[in-house]
């Protein structure tokens, strides 16, 4: 393995990685592992990419659709920990863990969660510690 340098420079640091400089407030994880694609994973995450692009809140490259300086970052991952009750979406900072999430529930957790900071209590499963 080839050795890597470590930058400690912040401007090469953004240049390289440009959502640095994005003023971010939330993060959302929606789960496509296994489990949540069975029950509509892809299309959860989907949704939360129209959505929040339509609004020009994701951020991301322009060549993308998305908003450079946009305030939400949309992140796939795999499984979270409750599989069978999917989708998981989990929102930081706030902590909130989501579970059954389907596309439909998604313009909700949006305009609730996202951009007034209110959990959707129905379908929040847990609050971690902020
Ligand atoms: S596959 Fe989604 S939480 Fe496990």
């Amino acid at each position: 393995m080839a050795e890597k340098k470590f930058i400690t420079d912040r401007e090469q640091l953004e240049k390289l990685a440009p959502m640095l400089k994005a003023p971010i407030k939330r993060q959302v994880f929606v789960c496509t592992g296994k489990s949540c694609s069975q029950v509509g994973g892809q299309e959860v995450m989907a949704e939360f990419g129209r959505i929040l692009q339509e609004k020009g809140i994701r951020q991301g490259k322009d060549s993308k659709g998305r908003n450079p300086l946009g305030e939400i970052l949309l992140t796939e991952c795999g499984s979270i920990g409750f599989c069978t009750i999917g989708t998981a979406v989990m929102v930081y900072p706030d902590g909130i863990l989501y579970g059954q999430v389907m596309p439909e529930d998604v313009p909700e957790i949006i305009e609730k969660h996202i951009e007034k900071g209110e959990t959707v209590e129905r379908l929040a499963l847990m609050k971690l510690p902020v």
